[in-house]
């Protein structure tokens, strides 16, 4: 056996055999009162047994990070491909867990050939329409939440972001989409996922009276998305002004992509200190706080935090950023803060 062989296996012993000891009333998941999730990669979940293992030991939601994205499971006009995000399903319905599906509309997920597409604005809307109603007939009765549409509203929110769903489609396309949505499967809750309200009033504002506008028109919404991409700076305030403003809707409420970021402004030698250990522990602490306070029990969607363990973050393959957002530090151990949110839910 090589030697980094014989270190991996060696690490995996001692995992399993941390967990081991461990009784199920020390896992988080039992212990909230909602459902516990985390986004995941179809290739790791394949090919890293301890991602594998701490993925379905520690969730029972499950969201593609990736792979039902409009640029992976409808990559041409009329190719589907459906084989990673299947495999995320199957993953998940064998063991029990809630699946939520991210994200049928957005912007930045977009394939190039419908970017690209030569036809008029009619033929856009009807292959955006075929797209939904495709991937939501693909997982009828598997999937039972959709993010229909992500990052709606432009980057400060005060307007709605100028993308190629609001040029072919008008600003009016979400609401559009929602009903495509429901009319491919009645039973799917469907909901509007958003970023940055945690440090944008104003985006914050602006999603509430959509949430309130389509209600009072009757648009199928039945959640909204709070990413909570924080950062241990982000104020306390508005974090819990989030949770509370938004649950007014009587909606749903989804954290959808939790990570806590302690390298906001992105140092390149940033180093996990343990006063920023602490500061990060104590976000985590405030936000399972804040949701159990400020969101009714029958409108808790639900904590999903983005991917499972440090070295697994976006953070650090899309922005290159030194980052430790996660409970589980790169060798898929609980970290200290684990330990403080159980501690604090089980005190409630
Ligand atoms: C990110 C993934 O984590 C990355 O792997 C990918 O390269 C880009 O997208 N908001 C969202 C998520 O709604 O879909 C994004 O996921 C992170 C920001």
């Amino acid at each position: 056996m090589n030697k980094l062989i014989r270190i991996s296996l060696l690490v995996f012993i001692f995992t399993l055999l941390t967990y081991a000891q461990k009784s199920e009333t020390d896992l988080l998941r039992n212990q909230v009162k909602f459902p516990l999730g985390a986004s995941v990669n179809a290739d790791m979940l394949l090919i890293n047994k301890l991602y594998h293992y701490v993925a379905n030991k520690e969730f029972n939601s499950i969201t593609a990070e990736n792979h039902m994205k409009m640029y992976r499971i409808h990559p041409e006009q009329n190719r589907y491909d459906f084989s990673k995000a299947d495999s995320i399903v199957d993953f998940a319905l064998k063991n029990g867990k809630r699946i939520h599906g991210h994200t049928l509309v957005w912007f930045d997920g977009t394939a190039e050939w419908l970017k690209n597409f030569k036809g008029t604005d009619m033929e856009f809307s009807n292959e955006v329409k075929k797209h939904i109603q495709t991937v939501m007939k693909h997982y009828k009765g598997k999937v039972t939440s959709w993010d229909v549409v992500n990052e709606y509203l432009s980057q400060n929110g005060d307007s709605v972001r100028d993308c190629i769903f609001s040029r072919r489609m008008g600003k009016e396309y979400m609401a559009q989409c929602f009903l495509w949505a429901h009319e491919a499967d009645p039973k799917a809750i469907l909901i509007y996922n958003e970023y940055g309200m945690e440090w944008s009033e104003k985006k914050l504002q602006a999603m509430k009276s959509i949430a309130f506008d389509f209600l009072k028109r009757k648009i199928p919404i039945h959640g909204l998305g709070v990413q909570f991409h924080v950062k241990t700076f982000d104020k306390e305030e508005q974090i819990v002004r989030t949770l509370t403003e938004l649950s007014k809707t009587g909606l749903k409420i989804h954290i959808s992509e939790l990570d806590v970021m302690v390298n906001g402004h992105n140092q390149p030698n940033a180093v996990y200190t343990d006063s920023l250990k602490q500061l990060q522990t104590e976000k985590f602490m405030l936000i399972f706080n804040a949701y159990r306070k400020q969101v009714p029990a029958k409108q808790q969607y639900g904590i999903t935090f983005w991917n499972i363990a440090d070295n697994d973050t976006w953070l650090r393959k899309v922005y290159k950023i030194n980052e430790w957002p996660l409970l589980f530090d790169d060798n898929y151990i609980r970290k200290p803060a684990y330990y403080k949110v159980l501690e604090k839910v089980k005190s409630y």
